[in-house]
């Protein structure tokens, strides 16, 4: 794992995505009845479209999204997995050698708000269940934008998979509800991390919708913002371009 410099650079939320690893894992394929693998599949496929050469996981967290598209893609292709928790990217080291793509995957620790890349050095940035994070109240939402901007080739891809807001009102209400009384108890129960579950069901109810997102995305320079939703709306996936 190769890490930079510490910054000075104040980081929302970085104790909690250092205190939550262990059960990290576990806790994602319960909470979302085992659909979180099958999404993160369907981002890998999209990253990859393009044949795209140099792909960054930003946010990667234990690996998955990473992992899912060296498994896809050519050899020939660049990976990088980004995250600013070392037990995370630790954790996500040992998945890529057991998955076989270990040395094909560089896995660095660093800040989303402070990329070290060069200027349109990548072909696509993919996140999976970080832009919630990266964006919702978080003050450097918009640095983060324009640091993804600054990385991404013209004509490059944001790839984003999260959470979102079903359009139906009774879905809503039905995914909201699910939110409070399965993924909080159970996410709490397993992981013993309160604040952590509290905070992933309590931003998830009011993260943005996908037109909301997709302001936002057109706010920061990108282009061409297209949106595909995932169970009625209860995830989907924005593709947004530099
Ligand atoms: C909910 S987890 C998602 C992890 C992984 N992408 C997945 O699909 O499971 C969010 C990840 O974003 C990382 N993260 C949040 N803010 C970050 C930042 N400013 N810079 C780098 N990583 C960040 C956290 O450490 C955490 O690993």
């Amino acid at each position: 794992m190769e890490s930079p410099p510490a910054s000075q650079t104040p980081r929302p939320l970085h104790n909690m995505f250092t205190a939550v690893p262990p059960h990290y894992d576990l806790v994602n394929r319960i909470i979302t009845l085992g659909l979180d693998k099958r999404w993160r599949r369907r981002a890998a496929q999209t990253c990859l479209e393009n044949r795209s050469q140099t792909i960054l996981d930003l946010g990667c967290g234990t690996g998955d999204l990473t992992i899912h598209i060296a498994l896809l893609a050519g050899e020939e292709t660049e990976f990088i997995g980004l995250d600013y928790s070392k037990p995370m990217l630790e954790r996500a080291q040992q998945k890529a050698v057991k998955a076989g793509v270990g040395k094909q995957i560089r896995f660095i620790h660093g800040d989303a708000t402070q990329l070290p890349f060069s200027d349109a050095y990548f072909d696509c940035v993919g996140i999976s269940f970080a832009f919630r994070n990266l964006t919702y109240k978080n003050p450097l939402a918009q640095a983060h934008l324009a640091e993804v901007k600054r990385v991404l080739k013209p004509g490059g891809r944001y790839v984003i998979i999260e959470s979102s807001q079903p359009e139906n009102r009774l879905i809503r209400m039905m995914f909201h509800l699910y939110l409070r009384i399965f993924v909080k108890p159970m996410g709490i129960m397993l992981s013993g991390n309160t604040g952590a579950y509290r905070y992933l069901s309590e931003s998830a109810r009011r993260f943005y919708s996908p037109l909301e997102v997709r302001d936002m995305l057109l706010k920061a320079g990108f282009r061409d913002i297209q949106y595909r939703a995932l169970l009625f709306g209860a995830a989907g996936i924005h593709v947004a371009f530099r």
